[in-house]
């Protein structure tokens, strides 16, 4: 079979291209473990409401301006509800689902996690501008998906 030799050239710039593409994400997941945590945090849906963490979902202070809230995503709503954060706080949110999967999405931030039963979501914020803050469930959870919202207001 003849192969023309500009085509033999691309075949091989295009193989060696596609090794150092997987040469390099080998090195990253290997020697610099850079892939995402996997099971880091896990915890039995049924015994959620009764663990450690999220018996209490109060905004606890926990420094200068930084806070900690444990948040329960349920059918169909989020424990607590609305909260009230000061101007310049960092919130530390630590998420769990005792049933199905939920999101967790504030509107206007980076802030869009996937709350899976079975596992500790983590995430954390700082609200520099004051404002209200819309918490929405982004993950069809059942009928009453579309009550799952809680404001933020940021003071
Ligand atoms: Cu919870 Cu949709």
């Amino acid at each position: 079979m003849h192969i023309h030799r500009y085509e033999k050239l691309w075949l091989i710039i295009g193989s060696l291209i596609l090794a150092v593409f997987l040469g390099i994400l080998a090195f990253q997941t290997f020697f610099l473990e850079m892939g995402p945590p996997s099971h880091a945090e896990m915890i039995d849906p049924q015994t959620v409401r009764e663990s450690e963490i999220f018996a209490d979902t109060e905004l606890k202070e926990i420094g200068d301006n930084e806070y900690e809230i444990a948040i329960i995503a349920e059918m169909f709503a989020f424990q607590p509800g609305d909260l009230e954060i000061p101007a310049g706080a960092t919130v530390h949110f630590t998420l769990a689902s005792p049933d199905v999967t939920h999101g967790f999405k504030i509107t206007d931030t980076n802030v869009n996690v996937m709350v899976v039963p079975g596992h500790i979501s983590k995430v954390s914020h700082t609200f520099d501008e004051p404002g209200e803050y819309l918490i929405l469930c982004n993950e069809y959870c059942g009928l009453g998906h579309e009550f799952m919202a809680n404001t933020i207001t940021v003071k």
